[in-house]
């Protein structure tokens, strides 16, 4: 088997045997419904792999590993809320599925759940992990409100979304990185470089999320298509979008216009006549030469670097 599988199945492992309560039911089901439907694993699988460039051994990462799960499904959960997201997953929502209350409460508590997970690991090195884990959260809620704050705002310049991008999406993945290092016995330089790689391809990672969520095909990205279009998501396309056409006939005037009917495909069609995907897919690959630079840097077993590359190379080629 290959070895990055047999950390994905460690992964799965651990979240199939996390004990979760069955009492009380709306509190502890969409838990488990979050966890059970899946998703790419990243966070976990950076973590691991951060620990194994460093140590033979990741059994002291794996809970650890199992925390940053938690903690990005939380997200996710709150985050459908925000942006009154159906689907996710090809499944209906946890506030679709129950309601908004039962969704805030559950995410909560695996927020909390995070925490316990990440507790488990050496003890000399919790301090600096749970450091690290609650600067990175509160960039990503800086980074979601910053989204948000930019759902009713058109003069978004390409450097205050990609700073939003980056508190959002990127801390996250870099994060996991530094985490699993520091688990693995890296020195802060180290660890770092493994950050600056994760914070530049996380970058690359989110713009790629901005370009499936118009041109993916929604039975594999299992979210509604041309959701961020509907709620006015000041994405890379849409600023490239706004900054090539003149008022006219231009998706300013779907910006201001309340209607929804037929709104994602005329903005698609501006999108495609100004070829902005190409030039959101130049800048995605831009990062994530950027991030490549950093892992240069990185002395340590230089097989799970090789692996680290390739799998984050496959990410922005994904279709989910
Ligand atoms: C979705 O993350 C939210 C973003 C930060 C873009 P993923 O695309 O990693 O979601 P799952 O966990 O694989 O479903
Ligand atoms: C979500 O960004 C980032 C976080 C959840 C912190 P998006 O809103 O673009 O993620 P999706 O597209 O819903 O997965
Ligand atoms: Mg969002
Ligand atoms: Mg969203
Ligand atoms: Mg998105």
């Amino acid at each position: 088997m290959d070895q990055l599988q047999e950390l994905r199945n460690r992964i799965e492992q651990v979240i199939q045997n996390l004990s979760v309560p069955s009492s009380p039911k709306d509190l502890y089901e969409p838990i488990s419904y979050a966890l059970s439907n899946g998703g790419k694993r990243m966070r976990p699988i950076l973590v691991l792999i951060g620990c194994k460039i460093f140590n033979e051994s990741v059994e002291n990462a794996l809970r650890p590993a199992i925390g940053m799960e938690l903690f990005h499904n939380f997200s996710l959960i709150h985050d459908d809320i925000m942006d009154d997201a159906p689907i996710r997953r090809g499944k209906p929502t946890v506030h679709e599925r129950w309601n908004s209350n039962v969704a805030i409460l559950s995410g909560d508590a695996m927020m909390i759940q995070a925490y316990q997970q990440l507790v488990e690991t050496r003890p000399d090195a919790v301090a600096t992990i749970i450091r690290i884990f609650n600067q990175t959260a509160i960039e990503v809620c800086e980074g979601q409100q910053l989204d948000m704050d930019f759902e009713k705002r058109d003069d978004v310049s390409i450097d205050e979304y990609l700073n939003m991008i980056r508190l959002k999406t990127a801390v996250l993945l870099a994060a996991c990185l530094k985490i699993g290092a520091t688990i693995g016995g890296a020195n802060e330089e180290q660890a770092q470089f493994l950050y600056d790689f994760g914070l530049n391809t996380g970058i690359a990672f989110q713009l790629q999320d901005d370009i499936l969520d118009v041109y993916g095909e929604s039975q594999k990205v299992g979210k509604q298509k041309g959701g961020d279009i509907l709620l006015n998501k000041k994405t890379y396309l849409l600023l490239k979008a706004l900054e090539l056409t003149s008022d006219s006939g231009s998706v300013e005037q779907w910006l201001k216009s309340s209607a929804t009917e037929g709104k994602v495909a005329a903005v698609t069609e501006i999108y495609n006549a100004n070829q902005v995907r190409e030039l959101a897919e130049k800048r995605m690959w831009e990062f994530y030469d950027i991030g490549v630079s950093s892992l240069e840097k990185v002395q340590g077993n230089a097989e799970w670097v090789k692996i680290l590359l390739q799998f984050c190379n496959e990410l922005m080629h994904r279709e989910n």
